[in-house]
């Protein structure tokens, strides 16, 4: 099938041509193909879709030209005429010091998302080209004997999205989680379990505790700590009881990470760091041999930003190799074994540095280039903080690390009192009510995480994201349940009516042009979403369709109209289109509610 392109696509190459066309000495049209600035109107009041602003900054650069352009409106008016002839624009004109305002033809409207009823998966035609072949998305990676928390969770679900955006568009993506269940701490932990008698299946919450006692026995007992050191190299010289015991560590973790993974619904591949410690050592070796890593104070280091900024240590003096170490190896790993094009981490901003220094390193090894927009490329997605209500970091009352499992719990228990409350029709039956309640609740957790700005810090309030009036995945399920209800009445009413057939679609009021022009811009929010490795981009778009629904449904009769068989098609796209943003955002849909 042929791919849809969204409108602003087809209008960006309407408008580089014309610009083309009109100011011939400032570019031709793929120079302007990459500079033209078209964008959606936020505001309906100008009764246009999009507007174009290269009036201003073009007459910027070529006033003062003999017969020139006199101001930005003339600049704005010579694009105007040079626009060639086409089936997309009904209107354009000027506004203001030179904007153009573009709006669409009704019968563009109408037959794209005619479209959408190309066949049961036309909405994967709306996806957006792939941007590489392969990308390698690196996330949740929580660490072996110690809680999975919040930070972790952010990444989870802002990972998951972004592969799924990926893999909407056609990119193959290998989703990783880089799991912290390597390094000295290991043979501590190993050796204090021993001495105390501990069996090595103990459940997660113990080994975290044990962790903490044997890092305090580890500083304060000047024996224990030579065994414990002593441990650490029976680890890493591979004696197998060590690594044994290891193993029954990491597959205690495992158990409680793959339930938060089942519930949420996340495919992850592990790979930890264990599996990258066989390449450090030769890894450093080579580095130092090409002269890209030198001796300094004993440590091995590469000097990535000149002699002010600190240099990434690769090697300690120690011998040791750390977090960076990894990391460089397994960009490399991931380069090469994995020909990966573009690699994506996320983590939160907290690790802004170190990324930026191991990028830095692998652009000195000439593994990746300078160039942001050439592949194989990698960027660190990084997140703000989580906080409470309190402003501060999100913990329990009793100033503990909040588990992510007693957060998701709680978000599901609140979801059933609120379905009993508002008298949910199953509420009776404790299986459908959990099950109801659990898809309310999770994809409210994700929604509220996805929707924010993923850089600023983001307060967690459960009254909040449960809200049915907000910008809430529970307002957003209510809407999407409306949608499938209006459907199912319209069958009864029409059995064997020739819904499906797309060339009934027609635009006769304002509402309806407002949604089927929302419904059109969907591939750019995806588009816009993968580029800017932002969720929040999509949630926006779907929210506003959602609102754009609402206003539509609350002004046009449905069943019983005039215009219904139009108007049941118009339903039925916002349902396909809104269906792939739930599944692209990770959230299951509710049908009834
Ligand atoms: N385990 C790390 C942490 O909990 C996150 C790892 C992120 N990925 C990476 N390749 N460094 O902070």
């Amino acid at each position: 099938t042929e791919r849809v392109l969204g409108a602003k696509k087809e209008l960006e190459s309407l408008l580089a041509s014309a610009l083309a066309a009109a100011f011939p000495s400032e570019g031709d049209e793929a120079q302007w193909g990459r500079d033209v600035l078209v964008a959606p109107t936020a505001n309906p009041k100008f009764a246009c879709d999009y507007q174009c602003n290269n009036a201003m900054p073009l007459f910027a650069k070529v006033k003062g030209r003999e017969g020139g352009p006199g101001n930005p409106r003339a600049v704005a008016e010579a694009i105007m005429a040079s626009i060639p002839p086409n089936e997309i624009l009904e209107d354009v004109s000027v506004a203001g010091p030179g904007f153009l305002n573009l709006r669409l033809k009704d019968a563009f409207l109408e037959r794209r998302v005619g479209t959408l009823f190309a066949g049961e998966a036309a909405v994967d035609a709306w996806a957006p080209e792939p941007c590489c072949a392969r990308a390698v998305l690196d996330f949740s990676s929580p660490n072996v004997a110690k809680e999975m928390h919040v930070g972790h969770l952010r990444s989870t679900i802002i990972g998951d999205t972004l592969a799924r955006a990926l893999e909407f568009t056609g990119v193959e993506v290998k989703r990783l989680n880089h799991v912290g269940d390597w390094g000295t701490q290991f043979g501590m932990l190993i050796q204090h379990m021993e001495e105390e008698g501990v069996p090595f299946d103990a459940s997660v919450g113990d080994l975290q505790q044990l962790y903490k006692d044997s890092k305090a026995r580890f500083d304060a007992e000047g024996d224990f700590k030579k065994r414990a050191q002593q441990a650490v190299v029976k680890l890493q010289s591979g004696s197998e009881e060590s690594l044994g015991r290891w193993g029954k560590i990491c597959d205690a973790s495992r158990k409680e990470f793959n339930k938060i993974y089942d519930r949420l619904d996340i495919e992850i591949e592990e790979r930890g760091e264990s599996f990258y410690n066989p390449l450090l050592k030769d890894l450093v070796e080579e580095l130092r041999g090409s002269g890209v890593a030198e001796l300094s104070d004993g440590a091995i280091c590469i000097f990535v930003g000149g002699s002010e900024a600190p240099p990434l240590i690769i090697q300690k003096s120690d011998g040791g190799f750390g977090y960076a170490t990894t990391d460089l190896a397994a960009l490399r790993q991931r380069l090469t074994d994995e020909s990966a094009d573009w690699i994506i981490y996320v983590t939160d901003s907290g690790q802004s540095q170190h990324f930026k220094g191991v990028f830095s390193a692998a652009r000195k090894c000439g593994w990746i280039t300078d160039e942001a927009s050439s592949y194989p490329k990698v960027d660190h997605v990084g997140f703000g903080l989580v906080l409470g209500e309190d402003g501060k970091r999100l913990r329990t009352r009793s100033g503990d690390v909040i588990k992510l499992a007693d957060l998701l719990d709680e978000a599901v228990s609140r979801c059933k009192e609120q379905l009993v409350q508002r008298e949910y029709e199953f509420a009776e039956d404790e299986e459908k009510l959990e099950e109801i309640a659990q898809q309310m609740g999770y994809s409210a957790i994700k929604y509220a995480d996805l929707k924010q700005n993923k850089s600023s810090n983001y307060e967690f309030s459960f009254d909040r994201m449960l809200d049915l009036k907000g910008n809430t995945a529970v307002y957003l399920q209510y809407a999407h349940a409306r949608v499938c209800s209006i459907l199912s009445k319209a069958r009864v009413a029409n059995p064997g009516s020739d819904a499906g057939d797309a060339s009934k679609i027609r635009v006769t009021c304002e509402p309806e042009r407002a949604l089927l022009s929302t419904i059109c811009q969907f591939p750019e929010a995806v588009e816009s979403t993968v580029e800017d490795l932002a969720p929040n981009r999509l949630c926006d778009y779907l929210y506003g369709l959602t609102s754009k629904f609402t206003d539509f449904y609350s002004e046009c009769k449905v069943i019983g109209s005039e215009e219904e068989a139009s108007r049941i098609l118009m339903c039925e796209a916002t349902l396909k289109v809104m269906r792939k943003c739930f599944a692209i955002l990770g959230m299951e849909p509710l049908e009834r509610i």
